[in-house]
């Protein structure tokens, strides 16, 4: 039995302590938050777990194995470097930093430590996502030509990182997970549209290695609640849709073929669109962020790292968003990653 601590109990910690103290193998023993309101909310939900109001006094526990970091984004650094030192396994909530400083020492903390460190990227347990990489893997798609994902909604904002380092996250993670590698370079525009000092959105443009194209366009100041994800390939396209009630995903049995024939000037041929059928797999629901505390005391338990979504991919992510945000300071220059 793994006994997990989480630090921050806001909107989203409440669901890491339900996760921890469902799972058959963890059980959660202590929670912290600043924040009287907050741990009254919690003694009420949750009425085993110790509710405190400093996190140090989860680290010093030696009856806590793993920490889970779930306390607003300004504080990942400090707090998982504290609990990496205090001999705890981390799973620390996206982004995993703010830098590519701080996660590489994030990292060199875990290895000297030799405990876990693992990130919050949660659409990586997501069964969607994890069908459409296999489908990619398996060649159907043949070679990806682009892809665009939207992550948009009003609210909720937030005061401590803008709405890049916010939601771009999640989609960063996904694409470089499908794709099995990373961006090498972005152009990016935000605007601060609602008064405050920070971006409210953000059109990011990435390129991954062979001219794959990649657009995250991320908005806290958008009517609809959107989580969607085009991909474009040689011989299928996939619409993912994290809201549709019927099915994420549509199969489009869609391509375009270019006939042999040369046309008068040199180069030039036909183009032709291919228009198969639209397909719905069946795909297991399961919860992601269930199946993502099961993997972390998993790793934990047979002392494997959490090579998924370990901190050497929450670093390429951290590098990526702070590529996308020098862009954006930029006005859309072109930015090495
Ligand atoms: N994976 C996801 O889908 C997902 C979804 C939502 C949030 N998140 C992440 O989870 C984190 C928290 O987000 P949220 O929406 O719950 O934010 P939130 O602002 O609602 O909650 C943060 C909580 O941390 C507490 N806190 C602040 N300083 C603290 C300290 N020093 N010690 C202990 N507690 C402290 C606050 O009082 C607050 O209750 C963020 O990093 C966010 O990116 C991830």
């Amino acid at each position: 039995m793994i006994s997990v601590g989480v630090i921050g109990c806001g909107h989203w910690g409440p669901n890491h302590i339900r996760v921890f103290s469902q799972l058959a193998n963890s059980t959660c023993l202590m929670c912290a938050d600043i924040d009287d309101v907050r741990l009254k909310s919690i003694k009420a939900q949750f009425p085993s777990v110790d509710a405190v109001k400093d996190y140090r006094a989860i680290l010093a526990n030696p009856a806590i194995d793993a920490v889970c970091i779930a306390a607003p984004t300004k504080y990942h650094f400090q707090f998982t470097r504290e609990a990496l030192a205090a001999g705890k396994h981390v799973l620390c909530e996206k982004p995993l930093a703010m830098t590519h400083e701080e996660c590489v020492t994030l990292k060199a903390a875990a290895e000297k430590s030799g405990r876990m460190l693992m990130v919050g990227h949660v659409f990586l347990f997501n069964s969607g996502i994890r069908w459409m990489r296999e489908y990619i893997a398996s060649g159907e798609m043949g070679r990806i030509y682009y892809a665009h994902s939207e992550r948009t909604n009003l609210g909720p904002f937030r005061y401590d990182v803008n709405a890049l380092w916010d939601l771009a996250p999640h989609d960063i993670a996904i694409f470089d997970y499908l794709l099995g590698e990373s961006a090498v370079s972005a152009s990016a525009r935000g605007l601060k549209c609602l008064g405050n000092s920070l971006e409210d959105l953000s059109f990011a443009t990435l390129d991954y290695p062979d001219g794959k194209l990649v657009n995250v366009h991320v908005s806290w100041a958008d009517p609809r609640k959107v989580r969607q994800i085009t991909l474009v390939g040689e011989k299928k396209m996939i619409v993912w849709d994290d809201l549709d009630a019927l099915g994420a995903i549509r199969v489009y049995d869609k391509s375009v073929e270019r006939t042999s024939k040369y046309y008068e000037s040199y180069g030039e041929f036909q183009l032709l669109s291919r228009e198969g059928s639209i397909t719905i797999p069946k795909i297991n629901l399961a919860e992601p962020l269930k199946a993502q505390g099961q993997y972390f005391i998993d790793c934990i338990e047979k002392g494997i790292q959490p090579e998924l979504a370990d901190a050497q991919k929450g670093d390429q992510v951290v590098r990526t968003l702070a590529a996308v945000q020098r862009s954006m300071d930029q006005n859309g220059t072109l930015v090495k990653v």
